[in-house]
């Protein structure tokens, strides 16, 4: 299962496209700095199995990476606030 890692997830096109990934078969990390909206985003999810809450303020973004390596995540698809930087592995 590929992963994504969409920031801004809890509102607008970040919420939009964790969806439609989410639909598609892609394990969703879902980052922004509100928790309770991000569960619930995650809760409404076609597969909320499927995905994983990192609640992340951007300028803190040591933690992300910690947060990354502890969990094994390397996702193959970064979505920055609804820019996307995709990179091979
Ligand atoms: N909407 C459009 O039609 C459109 C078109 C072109 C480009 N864009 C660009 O796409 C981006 C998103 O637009 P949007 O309309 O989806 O905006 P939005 O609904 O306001 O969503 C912004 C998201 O970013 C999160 N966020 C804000 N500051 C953060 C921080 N310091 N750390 C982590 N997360 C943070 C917010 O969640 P929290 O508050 O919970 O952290 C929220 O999930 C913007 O850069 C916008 O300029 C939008």
């Amino acid at each position: 299962m590929k992963t994504v890692w969409i920031t801004g997830s809890s509102s607008g096109i970040g919420k939009a496209l964790a969806h439609e990934f989410n639909a598609q078969g892609f394990f969703t990390i879902l980052s922004a700095r509100r928790t309770n909206v991000l569960v619930e985003v995650q809760s409404q999810l076609p597969f909320p199995e499927n995905s994983a809450i990192l609640t992340l303020d951007l300028n803190e973004f040591k933690k992300a990476s910690t947060w990354s390596m502890r969990h094994f995540v390397l996702p193959e698809t970064l979505i920055y606030s609804s820019i996307m930087a995709e990179w091979a592995i």
